[in-house]
């Protein structure tokens, strides 16, 4: 089907375009008149080829609108492309077949141009103009098309200029679900029913530190913590928003000397490590060790215990082999005589 794209049906509206052109330009503001204006000379009339999205050659098509809009300059647009443009320019009349003859005789439609949309469609304008990102230079009518009622193809796939072949995370589902196409980057991951797979394809490093290290987080997907894609205030849960800490004063920069988010199992720390958190849970050593009145009490657990959590450090590491050889020969384990770590024999 050939079909005159964004043209307004409705004609009564044709004949009102000179006066809401004005009120729209002064009413938004410049930056909005200016883009539209300029994608407006770069694609005067987006009447192009019949392009149903899902046809093989949609992509191409639309992905040069969207240089052309965004004066980029990717890849000038290929002649085969051009060559359908231009054939479509030239019936721009077989849409309107249908149109009752009168109405198409006193009252030509016209295409509609960027410029046209704010009138009806301030809100998104508006957002557009704030948030749209590089989207803003795409503009309207790079990505709509066509208008109900007489266009159907109003909506874009975003696969039209994000070729999934190009990299994996364009080959993700639900692109809309994480996007508003009016504000690409405004991320809001909390109605999303699954970010996993799309965060993956840029943090795929997460996904293998999950793999190693099996937990319950690594159940979950990523925006049961991140709501946003950042780590400021409130854009994600952080430790005690879902637990207790092991003491009552354990802040969340604390969890973390312990704990890594995406691997909270795999418990590794530094040396910096008070005895009082270990005591949290081995509060019986703690005690005996601080009982015992030996030179190890004047020792916090890392330093016998270091780097990963139930690790031991033998006591050779630190004082060799103090006696008689014999006597290790004899006696290999130094425990044999010296009996508790925490709780030296002497
Ligand atoms: C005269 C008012 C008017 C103008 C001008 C106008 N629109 Fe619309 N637009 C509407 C109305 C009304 C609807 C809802 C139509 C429907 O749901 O059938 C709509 C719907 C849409 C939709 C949704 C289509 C769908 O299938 O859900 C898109 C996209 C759209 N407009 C884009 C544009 C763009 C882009 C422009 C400028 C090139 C524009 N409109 C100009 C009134 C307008
Ligand atoms: C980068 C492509 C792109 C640009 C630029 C763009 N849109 Fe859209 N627009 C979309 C897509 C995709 C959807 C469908 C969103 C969805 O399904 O959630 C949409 C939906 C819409 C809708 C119907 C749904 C709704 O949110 O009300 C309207 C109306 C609309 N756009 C108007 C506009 C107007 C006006 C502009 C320019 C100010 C514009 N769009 C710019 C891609 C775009
Ligand atoms: C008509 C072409 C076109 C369509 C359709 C389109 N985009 Fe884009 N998009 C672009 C261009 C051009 C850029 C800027 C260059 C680039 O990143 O490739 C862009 C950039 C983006 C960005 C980065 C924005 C920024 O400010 O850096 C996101 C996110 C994005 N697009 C998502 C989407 C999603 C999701 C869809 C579908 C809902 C979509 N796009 C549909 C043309 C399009
Ligand atoms: C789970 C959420 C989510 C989904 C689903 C998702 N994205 Fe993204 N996308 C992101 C995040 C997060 C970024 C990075 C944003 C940033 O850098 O600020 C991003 C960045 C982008 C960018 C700009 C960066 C780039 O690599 O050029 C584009 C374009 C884009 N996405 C397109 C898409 C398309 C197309 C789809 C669907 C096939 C999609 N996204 C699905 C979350 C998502
Ligand atoms: C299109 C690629 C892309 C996608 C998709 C993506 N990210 Fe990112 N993300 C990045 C890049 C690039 C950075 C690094 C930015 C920086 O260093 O400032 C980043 C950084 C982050 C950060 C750290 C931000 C900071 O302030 O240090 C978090 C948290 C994050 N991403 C989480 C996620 C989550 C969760 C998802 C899925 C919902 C996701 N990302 C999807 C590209 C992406
Ligand atoms: C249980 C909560 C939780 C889950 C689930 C979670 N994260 Fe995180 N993530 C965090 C926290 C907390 C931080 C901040 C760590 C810090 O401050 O050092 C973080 C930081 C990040 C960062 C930036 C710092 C870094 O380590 O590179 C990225 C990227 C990230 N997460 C991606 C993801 C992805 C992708 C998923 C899903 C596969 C995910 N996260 C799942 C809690 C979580
Ligand atoms: C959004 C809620 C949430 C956040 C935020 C969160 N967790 Fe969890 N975490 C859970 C759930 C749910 C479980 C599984 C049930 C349980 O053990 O309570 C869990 C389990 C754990 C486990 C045991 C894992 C296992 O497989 O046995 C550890 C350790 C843990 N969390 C530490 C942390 C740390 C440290 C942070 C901060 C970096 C954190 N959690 C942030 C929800 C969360
Ligand atoms: C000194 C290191 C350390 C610090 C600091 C620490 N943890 Fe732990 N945490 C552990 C160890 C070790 C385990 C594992 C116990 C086991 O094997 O059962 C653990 C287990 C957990 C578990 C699993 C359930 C349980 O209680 O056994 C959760 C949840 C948890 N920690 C949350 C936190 C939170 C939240 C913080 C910060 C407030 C925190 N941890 C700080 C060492 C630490
Ligand atoms: C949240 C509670 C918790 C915290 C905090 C904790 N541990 Fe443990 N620890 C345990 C549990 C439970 C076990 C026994 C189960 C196991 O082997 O994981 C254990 C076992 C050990 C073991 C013996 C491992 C073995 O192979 O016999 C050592 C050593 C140890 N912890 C040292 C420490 C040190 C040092 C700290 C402080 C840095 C610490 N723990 C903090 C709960 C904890
Ligand atoms: C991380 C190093 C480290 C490890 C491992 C270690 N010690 Fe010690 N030990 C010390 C230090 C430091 C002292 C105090 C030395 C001093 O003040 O001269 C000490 C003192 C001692 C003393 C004298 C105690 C006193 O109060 O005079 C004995 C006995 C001893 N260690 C035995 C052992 C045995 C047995 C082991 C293995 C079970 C062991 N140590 C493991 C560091 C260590
Ligand atoms: C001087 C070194 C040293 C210090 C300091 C030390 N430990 Fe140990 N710890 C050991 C050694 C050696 C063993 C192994 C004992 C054995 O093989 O019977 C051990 C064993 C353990 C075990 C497992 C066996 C058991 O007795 O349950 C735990 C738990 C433990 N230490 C916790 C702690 C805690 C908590 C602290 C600090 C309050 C601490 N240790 C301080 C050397 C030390
Ligand atoms: C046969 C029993 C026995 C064995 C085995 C043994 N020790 Fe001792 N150790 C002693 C006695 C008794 C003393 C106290 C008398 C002394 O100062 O010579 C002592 C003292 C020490 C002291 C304190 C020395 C000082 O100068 O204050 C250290 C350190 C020590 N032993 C480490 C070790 C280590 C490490 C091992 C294992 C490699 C070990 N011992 C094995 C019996 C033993």
């Amino acid at each position: 089907m050939k079909r005159v794209l964004l043209t307004l049906v409705f004609f009564g509206l044709a004949t009102m375009t000179a006066v809401p052109v004005m009120a729209a330009d002064q009413g938004h503001g410049a930056a909005v008149a200016a883009k539209t204006a300029r994608a407006a000379d770069a694609a005067p009339d987006q009447a192009k080829a019949d392009q149903a999205p899902a046809t093989d050659q949609a992509p191409a098509a639309r992905q040069k609108t969207a240089d052309k809009a965004t004066a980029a300059g990717k890849a000038a647009a290929t002649g085969a492309g051009r060559g359908e443009t231009a054939a479509a320019a030239a019936k721009p009349a077989a849409g309107t077949a249908a149109t009752p003859a009168r109405a198409a005789e006193e009252l030509k439609p016209v295409p509609l141009t960027n410029s046209d949309c704010v009138k009806c469609h301030f809100d998104i304008a508006k957002d557009l103009d704030a948030h749209g990102g590089a989207h803003l230079e795409v503009n309207c009518t790079g990505c709509h098309q066509e208008h109900p009622p007489s266009g159907t193809n109003a909506i874009p796939s975003c696969s039209e200029c994000h070729d999934p072949g190009e990299n994996k995370h364009f080959a993700t589902k639900g692109c809309t679900s994480c996007h508003n196409p009016h504000h690409p980057l405004e991320l809001n991951f909390t109605t999303v029913a699954a970010t996993k797979p799309a965060c993956l394809t840029c943090h795929p490093d997460k996904g293998k530190e999950m793999a190693a290290h099996p937990s319950a987080h690594a159940e979950q997907d990523c925006n049961s913590c991140h709501n946003q894609h950042g780590l400021g205030p409130g854009q994600y849960q952080t430790c005690l928003d879902c637990h207790e800490g092991h003491t009552p004063d354990m802040t969340i920069k604390d969890c973390l000397k312990c704990h890594k988010p995406h691997s909270p199992t795999d418990i590794t720390y530094g040396d910096d490590i008070p005895v009082a958190f270990c005591a949290a849970c081995h509060d019986d050593i703690a005690a005996t060790l601080a009982k015992s009145g030996t030179k190890h009490s004047e020792m916090r657990c890392v330093e016998c215990h270091d780097g990963r959590h139930g690790k031991i450090t033998p006591c050779v590491d630190c004082h060799d082999q103090p006696h008689d050889p014999y006597i290790h020969k004899k006696f290999p384990e130094c425990l044999t005589c010296h009996r508790d770590p925490h709780n030296l024999a002497r």
